[in-house]
């Protein structure tokens, strides 16, 4: 089926100018004002699904705000573009692909066409199912290297979306993995990633899981041939077949990189890499939690796709989120977004987000190549609570940049430390309280702070956030439902910016120079430069401090 994009941009919608008017009269009104004026505002402004509370009453907005909000993705064409991702149209235009992802999740007998009309979900399936026969052969220690040692280490070699997903998985989930295996994510062209990550693993315990969606990545495939030739160097060139599998869309090159397509796990063209660690990309992941975890998992991003599809917009969790972040970045102006989930467990959630959000939405052009007339991705930075407390709150306190914060706590620990838990998430309220509230130069006097303080000790308040507190532990199923929901929440961004947000031509181009550059600093007679002269003159730096004619 064709997609038609619509062609009215964002600034033309009608319920944007409204929204213009409607920021105008709001400003000067503090939260605590929008407190006060409504007692129903937070029965009004939370959602409850999927096992979370979504707290979004200490956002600058009101109920007025959520409806002329929601009017805005109603004429942007919202419920059509859901409809239409999940129909297997081509809403990545500028790629000529299906966006799909809510496959990967899809229950078995559930049908899901890609744009030729071929239902994908049994390929889906068929990929799991084999992914879960290698994974239990590896948990079981049935796949032995081929000195016949049991494999106790697992290297994930991929960048990016073929890194970032399993990488904070795994993380997330150590509670859930096998404790007598280790797990290692290798991204980094720098060899230090490679060298470090492996200097204590004994080769034949080892193997190596080679993920790239288009299996032409530099970093991934000079990593993949550092570690071929570390595997061969110990074991001999026979044992590359035990200790090699890939993941990837591309099986000749996978093949002509040396790995049996046997060994291969595949995915699809209608798969974005930061869309894609509930395929196959996830297998390191699924050998470290096995195949009953991970099915867990993919039970919690469907259960959140249902909600999208299904909950009104008004009630629909990731369309809120995605309209308050289009309220925050294009209307009130606020440059950047800071994730702070107040778990141990999701260290590296915001690393995982930022190409999420970032790679999606940091685009310059509309669907039909015009510029885009408004701000769209955020930066998107964060750090685990409570550190990030002792770190840049100051600057969210108190800096002269607002930043809309959202913080994410579970209800139970996964861990039995007594009064940890209580702590933390006493923090984690503390922290949404104070920014929204704030703290007044009255307030400190009468507390008897030194006059000559007063002014460096007073907080405004008004610094919008957004709690997301989730029923139970952390569980392979919440951080599904989280994940899906933060995906969700992209679309829906990007859909009333008006861009696509799922091509990523803007990474071309340094790729294209630094295949140049690589040339320029090693090879004996260089070409002759051709760049400017800043560039030029750290090339011939470089070459000296190397030993290298200059
Ligand atoms: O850097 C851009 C990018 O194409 C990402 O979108 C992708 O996740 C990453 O590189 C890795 O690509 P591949 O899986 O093809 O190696």
């Amino acid at each position: 089926m064709a997609f038609e994009a619509p062609s009215t941009p964002l600034d033309e919608l009608p319920a944007w100018k409204e929204l213009q008017a409607h920021a105008d009269q709001l400003r000067g009104r503090s939260l605590a004002d929008l407190f006060a004026d409504d007692p129903g505002r937070e029965e009004a402004m939370h959602i409850e699904a999927e096992g979370m509370y979504f707290d979004f009453a200490k956002q600058r907005a009101t109920p007025e705000t959520i409806g002329l909000l929601v009017e805005l993705a109603r004429q942007a064409g919202l419920p059509e573009r859901i409809e239409a991702m999940f129909a297997g149209e081509k809403i990545n235009v500028s790629e000529g692909r299906s966006v799909l992802h809510v496959a990967l999740r899809a229950p078995e007998g559930e049908k899901i066409d890609d744009a030729s009309g071929h239902d994908v979900v049994p390929d889906v399936r068929e990929v799991l199912g084999r992914m879960a026969t290698f994974s239990d052969e590896v948990r079981s220690g049935g796949w032995k290297g081929a000195t016949g040692k049991r494999i106790r280490n697992v290297v994930n070699i991929g960048i990016g979306g073929s890194d970032l997903g399993p990488a904070m998985a795994t993380i997330a989930l150590t509670d859930y993995t096998d404790p007598e295996m280790r797990f290692a994510f290798v991204s980094n062209i720098d060899g230090s990633d490679f060298h470090d990550k492996t200097r204590h693993f004994d080769p034949a315990e080892t193997l190596f899981i080679v993920v790239s969606k288009t299996f032409t990545t530099l970093e991934t495939l000079t990593n993949a041939r550092t570690a071929r030739d570390w595997i061969v160097s110990a074991l001999g060139e026979d044992a590359v077949e035990r200790h090699f599998v890939a993941v990837s869309t591309n099986e000749k090159g996978v093949e002509e990189f040396g790995i049996d397509p046997a060994n291969m796990f595949g995915f699809w063209e209608w798969v974005g890499g930061r869309y894609s660690m509930d395929s196959a990309v996830g297998l390191s992941l699924m050998v470290a939690i096995g195949p009953g975890r991970f099915d867990e998992m993919l039970a919690g991003f469907h259960a959140m796709d249902e909600h999208l599809r299904s909950a009104p917009l008004e009630k629909n969790l990731p369309v809120i989120f995605g309209l308050l972040s289009v309220w925050n970045t294009s209307v009130l102006d606020c440059p950047t977004v800071a994730v702070l989930p107040y778990a141990q467990e999701l260290s590296r959630f915001p690393a995982y987000l930022q190409q999420l959000e970032m790679e999606s939405n940091g685009k310059h052009v509309m669907l039909d190549g015009q510029p885009v007339r408004w701000a769209t991705a955020p930066v998107l930075w964060g750090e685990p609570g409570t550190n990030g407390q002792h770190a840049f709150y100051q600057m969210i306190h108190q800096g002269t940049e607002i930043v809309p914060s959202e913080f994410i706590g579970f209800s139970e620990p996964l861990h039995p430390l007594g009064e940890h838990h209580d702590m933390l998430i006493a923090n984690m309220f503390a922290q949404s309280e104070a920014l929204a509230f704030g703290r007044s130069a009255e307030e400190l006097e009468k507390a008897g702070s030194p006059p000559e303080q007063v002014a460096h000790r007073v907080c405004e308040g008004g610094r919008p956030s957004t709690t997301i507190l989730i029923d139970g532990p952390l569980t392979p199923r919440a951080l599904g439902s989280l994940i899906s929901l933060y995906e969700h929440r992209v679309l829906t961004e990007g859909v009333c910016w008006g861009i696509d947000s799922f091509d990523q031509w803007g990474v071309e181009l340094g790729k294209v120079l630094a295949t140049r550059l690589i040339e320029e600093l090693t090879e004996q007679q260089p070409p002759p430069p051709d760049h400017d002269a800043s560039t030029v003159a750290l090339v011939r730096r470089y070459r000296g401090l190397r030993g290298r004619a200059t």
